[in-house]
């Protein structure tokens, strides 16, 4: 190796505090809805989590993303008459008590985040046959959703909420963003500062479902596959760091 090849190597290698600070963003983020504040995103904030987002791993390199930003008073009061039409037929399908804890619940933060973002997929942006999605086509998709979570953790480090919006009709979104018909609209984000990052989810604060337990989440060889003497230690490790995580530590 080079002298220069060898100083990038150690470049790539991440410092402790470095380590630290990626686990405190992913422990940290949260799905925000109610503590945004209207303050302005600075462009160059902006500028570095879209960078992050455009970042992501993509099957066969296809990068079929793109970002719409909403910032238009028009629009986003349409998108949130779209999202109280769905939010309404979602709090039929819940029963008796379960169905008023959902009204409730705040779901979005359209009107209240500076900043709405769509994060589509275009399913032809590499042409008919894509390496790696020969076999399995969602996989643009999933590229995609990678897109969206390093935007979510970038903004995270960046002090910023991002709350994902997923209670609209999907047709609606197309309509009113104009979207093609090759491109699926995968995500629909709030975006803005705010006042404090919640401990836990907010679903969790709220009794509506709890964090599952890892180690019960976790199989050998197959589905549901049981340990053996051998994955003690490991099962071991799990709960410990779950522990730790849920105190927030790493
Ligand atoms: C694909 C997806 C769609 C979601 N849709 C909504 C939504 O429509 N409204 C909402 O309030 N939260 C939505 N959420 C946020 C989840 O409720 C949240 O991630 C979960 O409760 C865990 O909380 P945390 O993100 O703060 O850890 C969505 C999250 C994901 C990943």
């Amino acid at each position: 190796m080079t002298e220069t090849a060898a100083a990038r190597q150690s470049e790539m290698i991440l410092s402790d505090q470095d380590r630290r600070g990626l686990y405190r963003a992913i422990l940290g983020r949260r799905d925000v809805r109610g503590q945004f504040l209207p303050d302005a995103i600075a462009d160059d904030v902006l500028a570095r989590i879209l960078v992050a987002a455009h970042y992501a791993p993509s099957v066969g390199f296809m990068q079929p993303w793109s970002f719409i930003i909403v910032r238009s008073p028009d629009q986003r009061a349409r998108i949130k008459a779209a999202f109280d039409r769905a939010n309404t037929e979602a709090a039929l399908m819940f029963d008796g008590e379960r169905a008023e804890k959902y009204r409730a619940l705040k779901l979005e933060g359209i009107l209240d985040a500076p900043i709405n973002l769509c994060i589509t997929c275009d399913r032809d942006r590499a042409g008919p046959v894509v390496l790696g999605r020969t076999h399995m086509p969602e996989m643009d998709l999933y590229s995609t959703v990678c897109a969206v979570e390093n935007l979510w953790l970038a903004a995270r480090a960046e002090g910023l909420g991002v709350g994902w919006v997923s209670i609209i009709q999907p047709e609606a979104l197309r309509a009113i963003l104009g979207l093609p018909e090759q491109v699926v609209p995968v995500a629909y984000l709030c975006l803005g500062k705010v006042s404090h990052f919640l401990a836990q989810p907010e679903l969790q604060n709220s009794g509506w479902r709890q964090r599952l337990p890892l180690q019960d989440l976790v199989a050998f060889d197959a589905w549901q596959g049981a340990a053996s003497t051998e994955d003690d230690a490991l099962l071991a490790a799990l709960r410990h760091a779950q522990d730790k995580a849920a105190m927030g530590e790493i």
